[in-house]
């Protein structure tokens, strides 16, 4: 049976019933409270990363990165860091270093930056579907993330941001061991 339209034609000017007026009301203070959300959230949610970036030339960080690898422990696992500062650069197609040793329970500091073009740093524990963070890594631009791990384990870094043809090679590994 095809729809047939309404009889009367201006639609427009007739009056809302009570049914509209209560979704349409209901759609306003829905839209209003998600809006307030995202400001407040901002100083409320503690989800918020605690992260500083600054400019830097991309050439100079990748020197700094260098720099740092040569500083750290080599390990069969990966590069084990003097301190609890990291330094992760991101190029088409691999991370450099492509493998760190942490600690669980210590604050370290996650320096990133691209030496080329836009990457994405995200991070996924060995065995869960899930991505624990996720982050831009604009060339230009260094980040220092504070991350404290509180679980042991192997985290797969992976590119989160289409970069080119290698994107999907793109990827990384955190060792997390035992914090006693
Ligand atoms: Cu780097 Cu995708």
């Amino acid at each position: 049976m095809p729809i047939t339209p309404p009889p009367e034609r201006n639609w427009w000017d007739l009056p809302l019933g009570i049914h509209e007026k209560v979704w349409l009301s209901l759609v306003v203070v829905v839209g209003l409270g998600l809006f307030i959300m995202m400001p407040a959230w901002h100083v409320l949610g503690g989800q918020n990363s605690s992260n500083t970036s600054f400019r830097v030339a991309p050439e100079a960080y990748f020197e700094k990165t260098t720099q740092w690898t040569k500083g750290a422990e080599q390990t069969a696992q990966g590069l084990k860091p003097p301190g609890q500062d990291v330094y992760l650069a991101a190029l088409r197609f691999a991370w450099f270093p492509n493998s760190v040793v942490l600690r669980a329970g210590v604050p370290y500091r996650i320096h990133l930056s691209s030496k080329d073009v836009n990457h994405g740093f995200s991070l996924h524990r060995d065995g869960e579907a899930s991505q624990k963070v996720n982050f831009q890594v604009v060339p230009g631009y260094e980040y220092v993330l504070t991350m404290n791990f509180s679980n042991p384990g192997v985290y797969h870094i992976v590119c989160q941001e289409y970069c080119g043809i290698g994107h999907q090679v793109m990827v990384g590994k955190i060792t997390v061991e035992g914090g006693d």
